[in-house]
């Protein structure tokens, strides 16, 4: 049976641990828990000790503890240490290697994955110091699930620092059991960025222009290019999907942002777009919610183009990616269609689909968007390829695989 050595932080989304305990527990897992200090003054020992089934660790000093199971045995029996709430001081502890409670003692003597959950206030997630101290944990091995962005605890306070939800702690927990991404495969040493997902245009603070894109193939495009050893930088719209494992994902809601969040991701060897980027958005969107007035017209909302993001990474220049590859989209005319856009967004391939309800692709009718197959051409220089109808993620090992080939042949070539 794996076992989990969960580390619960002091921070008011320990509680959400409780559940993340539970869910464990349902998939056969042992978990034990070492609380600190600040921990018990959010959830008790007894609460997460009923859960467990397991005495809980609270104090270093416990001298029956270190006589029963040192510190250093806790940190060995453990398949997987899992931090969650992550806070900034723990993190800060972590960094600078500090050993001055239980928690603290045996993150130090583990040679055991580390998976962090933070979570904390927006602030404190920004500033320079919890940085600079989450980038030397990232250089020391350490992996990351999470923050999220969205409301936090205190009122009036938005912005990224929740703790990760349960579904994703558990993908990011069954990830780090899983052992090391592949070191060796074809994509080691590269950097594979993936923009996936719609994007989001404000018409007012409430309201937003979007489209049905699930962000399903570029996630598994990301995860694919993971698993053939890549670094991979997950640039993704608002989707309802997990982050994953492993990618540096980074959220972001309109095509501005997804611009700006690519460029600041380069240089990378491959670069796949797959994000739906709405191609316009409104001009001057209103700073206040558009009201209705009784026997006045309907707003007009006028429009402009927004950036095109592949057209903007094909374009020649020393930061071009080797690889360029972009998706078309299309709901007629599929391969006419395809075959214009290589041409006049420089890329170097393109991955057409036919999106119309009527492509036959999704059980009950619903298309390719938000379903799990998709039958796709892939453009190149040298001709089309059609392939029959996968499931997104066979589509993406596919891709990332021929992908990696054509990488490394360009490289030997050069
Ligand atoms: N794309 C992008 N930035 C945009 C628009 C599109 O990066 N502002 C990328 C998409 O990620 C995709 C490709 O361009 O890889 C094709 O997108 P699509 O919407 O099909 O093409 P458009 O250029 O918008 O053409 P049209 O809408 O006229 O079909």
């Amino acid at each position: 049976m794996k076992q989990i050595l969960l580390i619960i932080g002091g921070g008011i989304a320990a509680y959400k641990c409780l559940d993340l305990i539970r869910r464990l527990r349902e998939r056969g897992y042992r978990v034990r828990v070492v609380m600190t200090k600040a921990a018990q003054a959010f959830v008790t020992p007894l609460a997460v000790g009923a859960l467990t089934n397991e005495r809980v660790f609270t104090d270093l000093f416990d001298l029956d503890d270190e006589r029963e199971i040192g510190h250093i045995r806790l940190s060995r029996d453990a398949d997987v240490i899992v931090v969650a709430p992550a806070t900034a001081d723990l993190l800060a502890k972590m960094a600078g290697g500090h050993a001055d409670d239980l928690a603290t003692c045996v993150l130090m003597a583990t040679d055991k994955p580390v998976l962090v959950a933070p979570a904390m206030n927006p602030r404190m997630w920004l500033h320079p110091a919890t940085q600079r101290n989450v980038s030397q944990l990232r250089a020391d091995g350490i992996a990351f699930t999470g923050p999220e962005t969205g409301e936090m605890a205190e009122r009036g306070e938005a912005g990224p620092g929740r703790l990760a939800e349960t579904p994703q702690l558990l993908a990011a927990i069954e990830h780090a059991l899983s052992g090391p991404a592949t070191l060796a495969g074809p994509l080691a040493g590269r950097h594979v960025l993936v923009t996936s997902g719609p994007t989001h245009e404000p018409i007012d603070p409430v309201r937003y222009i979007a489209n049905r894109s699930s962000g399903k193939q570029g996630h598994a495009i990301a995860a694919a290019s993971l698993a053939l050893g890549a670094r991979v930088t997950l640039v993704s719209g608002p989707v309802a999907l997990p982050d994953p494992p492993g990618c540096t994902v980074v959220h972001v809601e309109t095509a501005a942002e997804m611009l700006a969040a690519v460029r600041a991701g380069l240089p990378a060897d491959i670069v796949f777009c797959a994000a739906a980027v709405a191609d316009w958005r409104v001009a001057g969107s209103a700073g206040q919610k558009i009201k209705k007035a009784k026997g006045a017209d309907a707003p007009q909302l006028s429009l402009v183009e927004n950036p095109d993001i592949l057209k903007t990474i094909a374009a020649p220049g020393p930061e071009r990616p080797a690889l360029v590859v972009g998706f078309a989209a299309e709901t007629a005319d599929v391969v006419a269609h395809a075959s214009a856009k290589l041409a006049s967004k420089g890329a170097d391939w393109i991955v057409a689909n036919d999106v119309s309800h009527g492509s036959g692709i999704g059980s009950g009718g619903g298309g390719v968007m938000g379903g799990d197959h998709n039958r796709v051409h892939i453009l190149r220089a040298g001709g089309v390829h059609s392939w029959p109808e996968l499931s997104k993620s066979q589509v993406a090992d596919r891709l990332v695989a021929e992908a990696a080939n054509a990488l490394n042949a360009k490289s030997k070539s050069q």
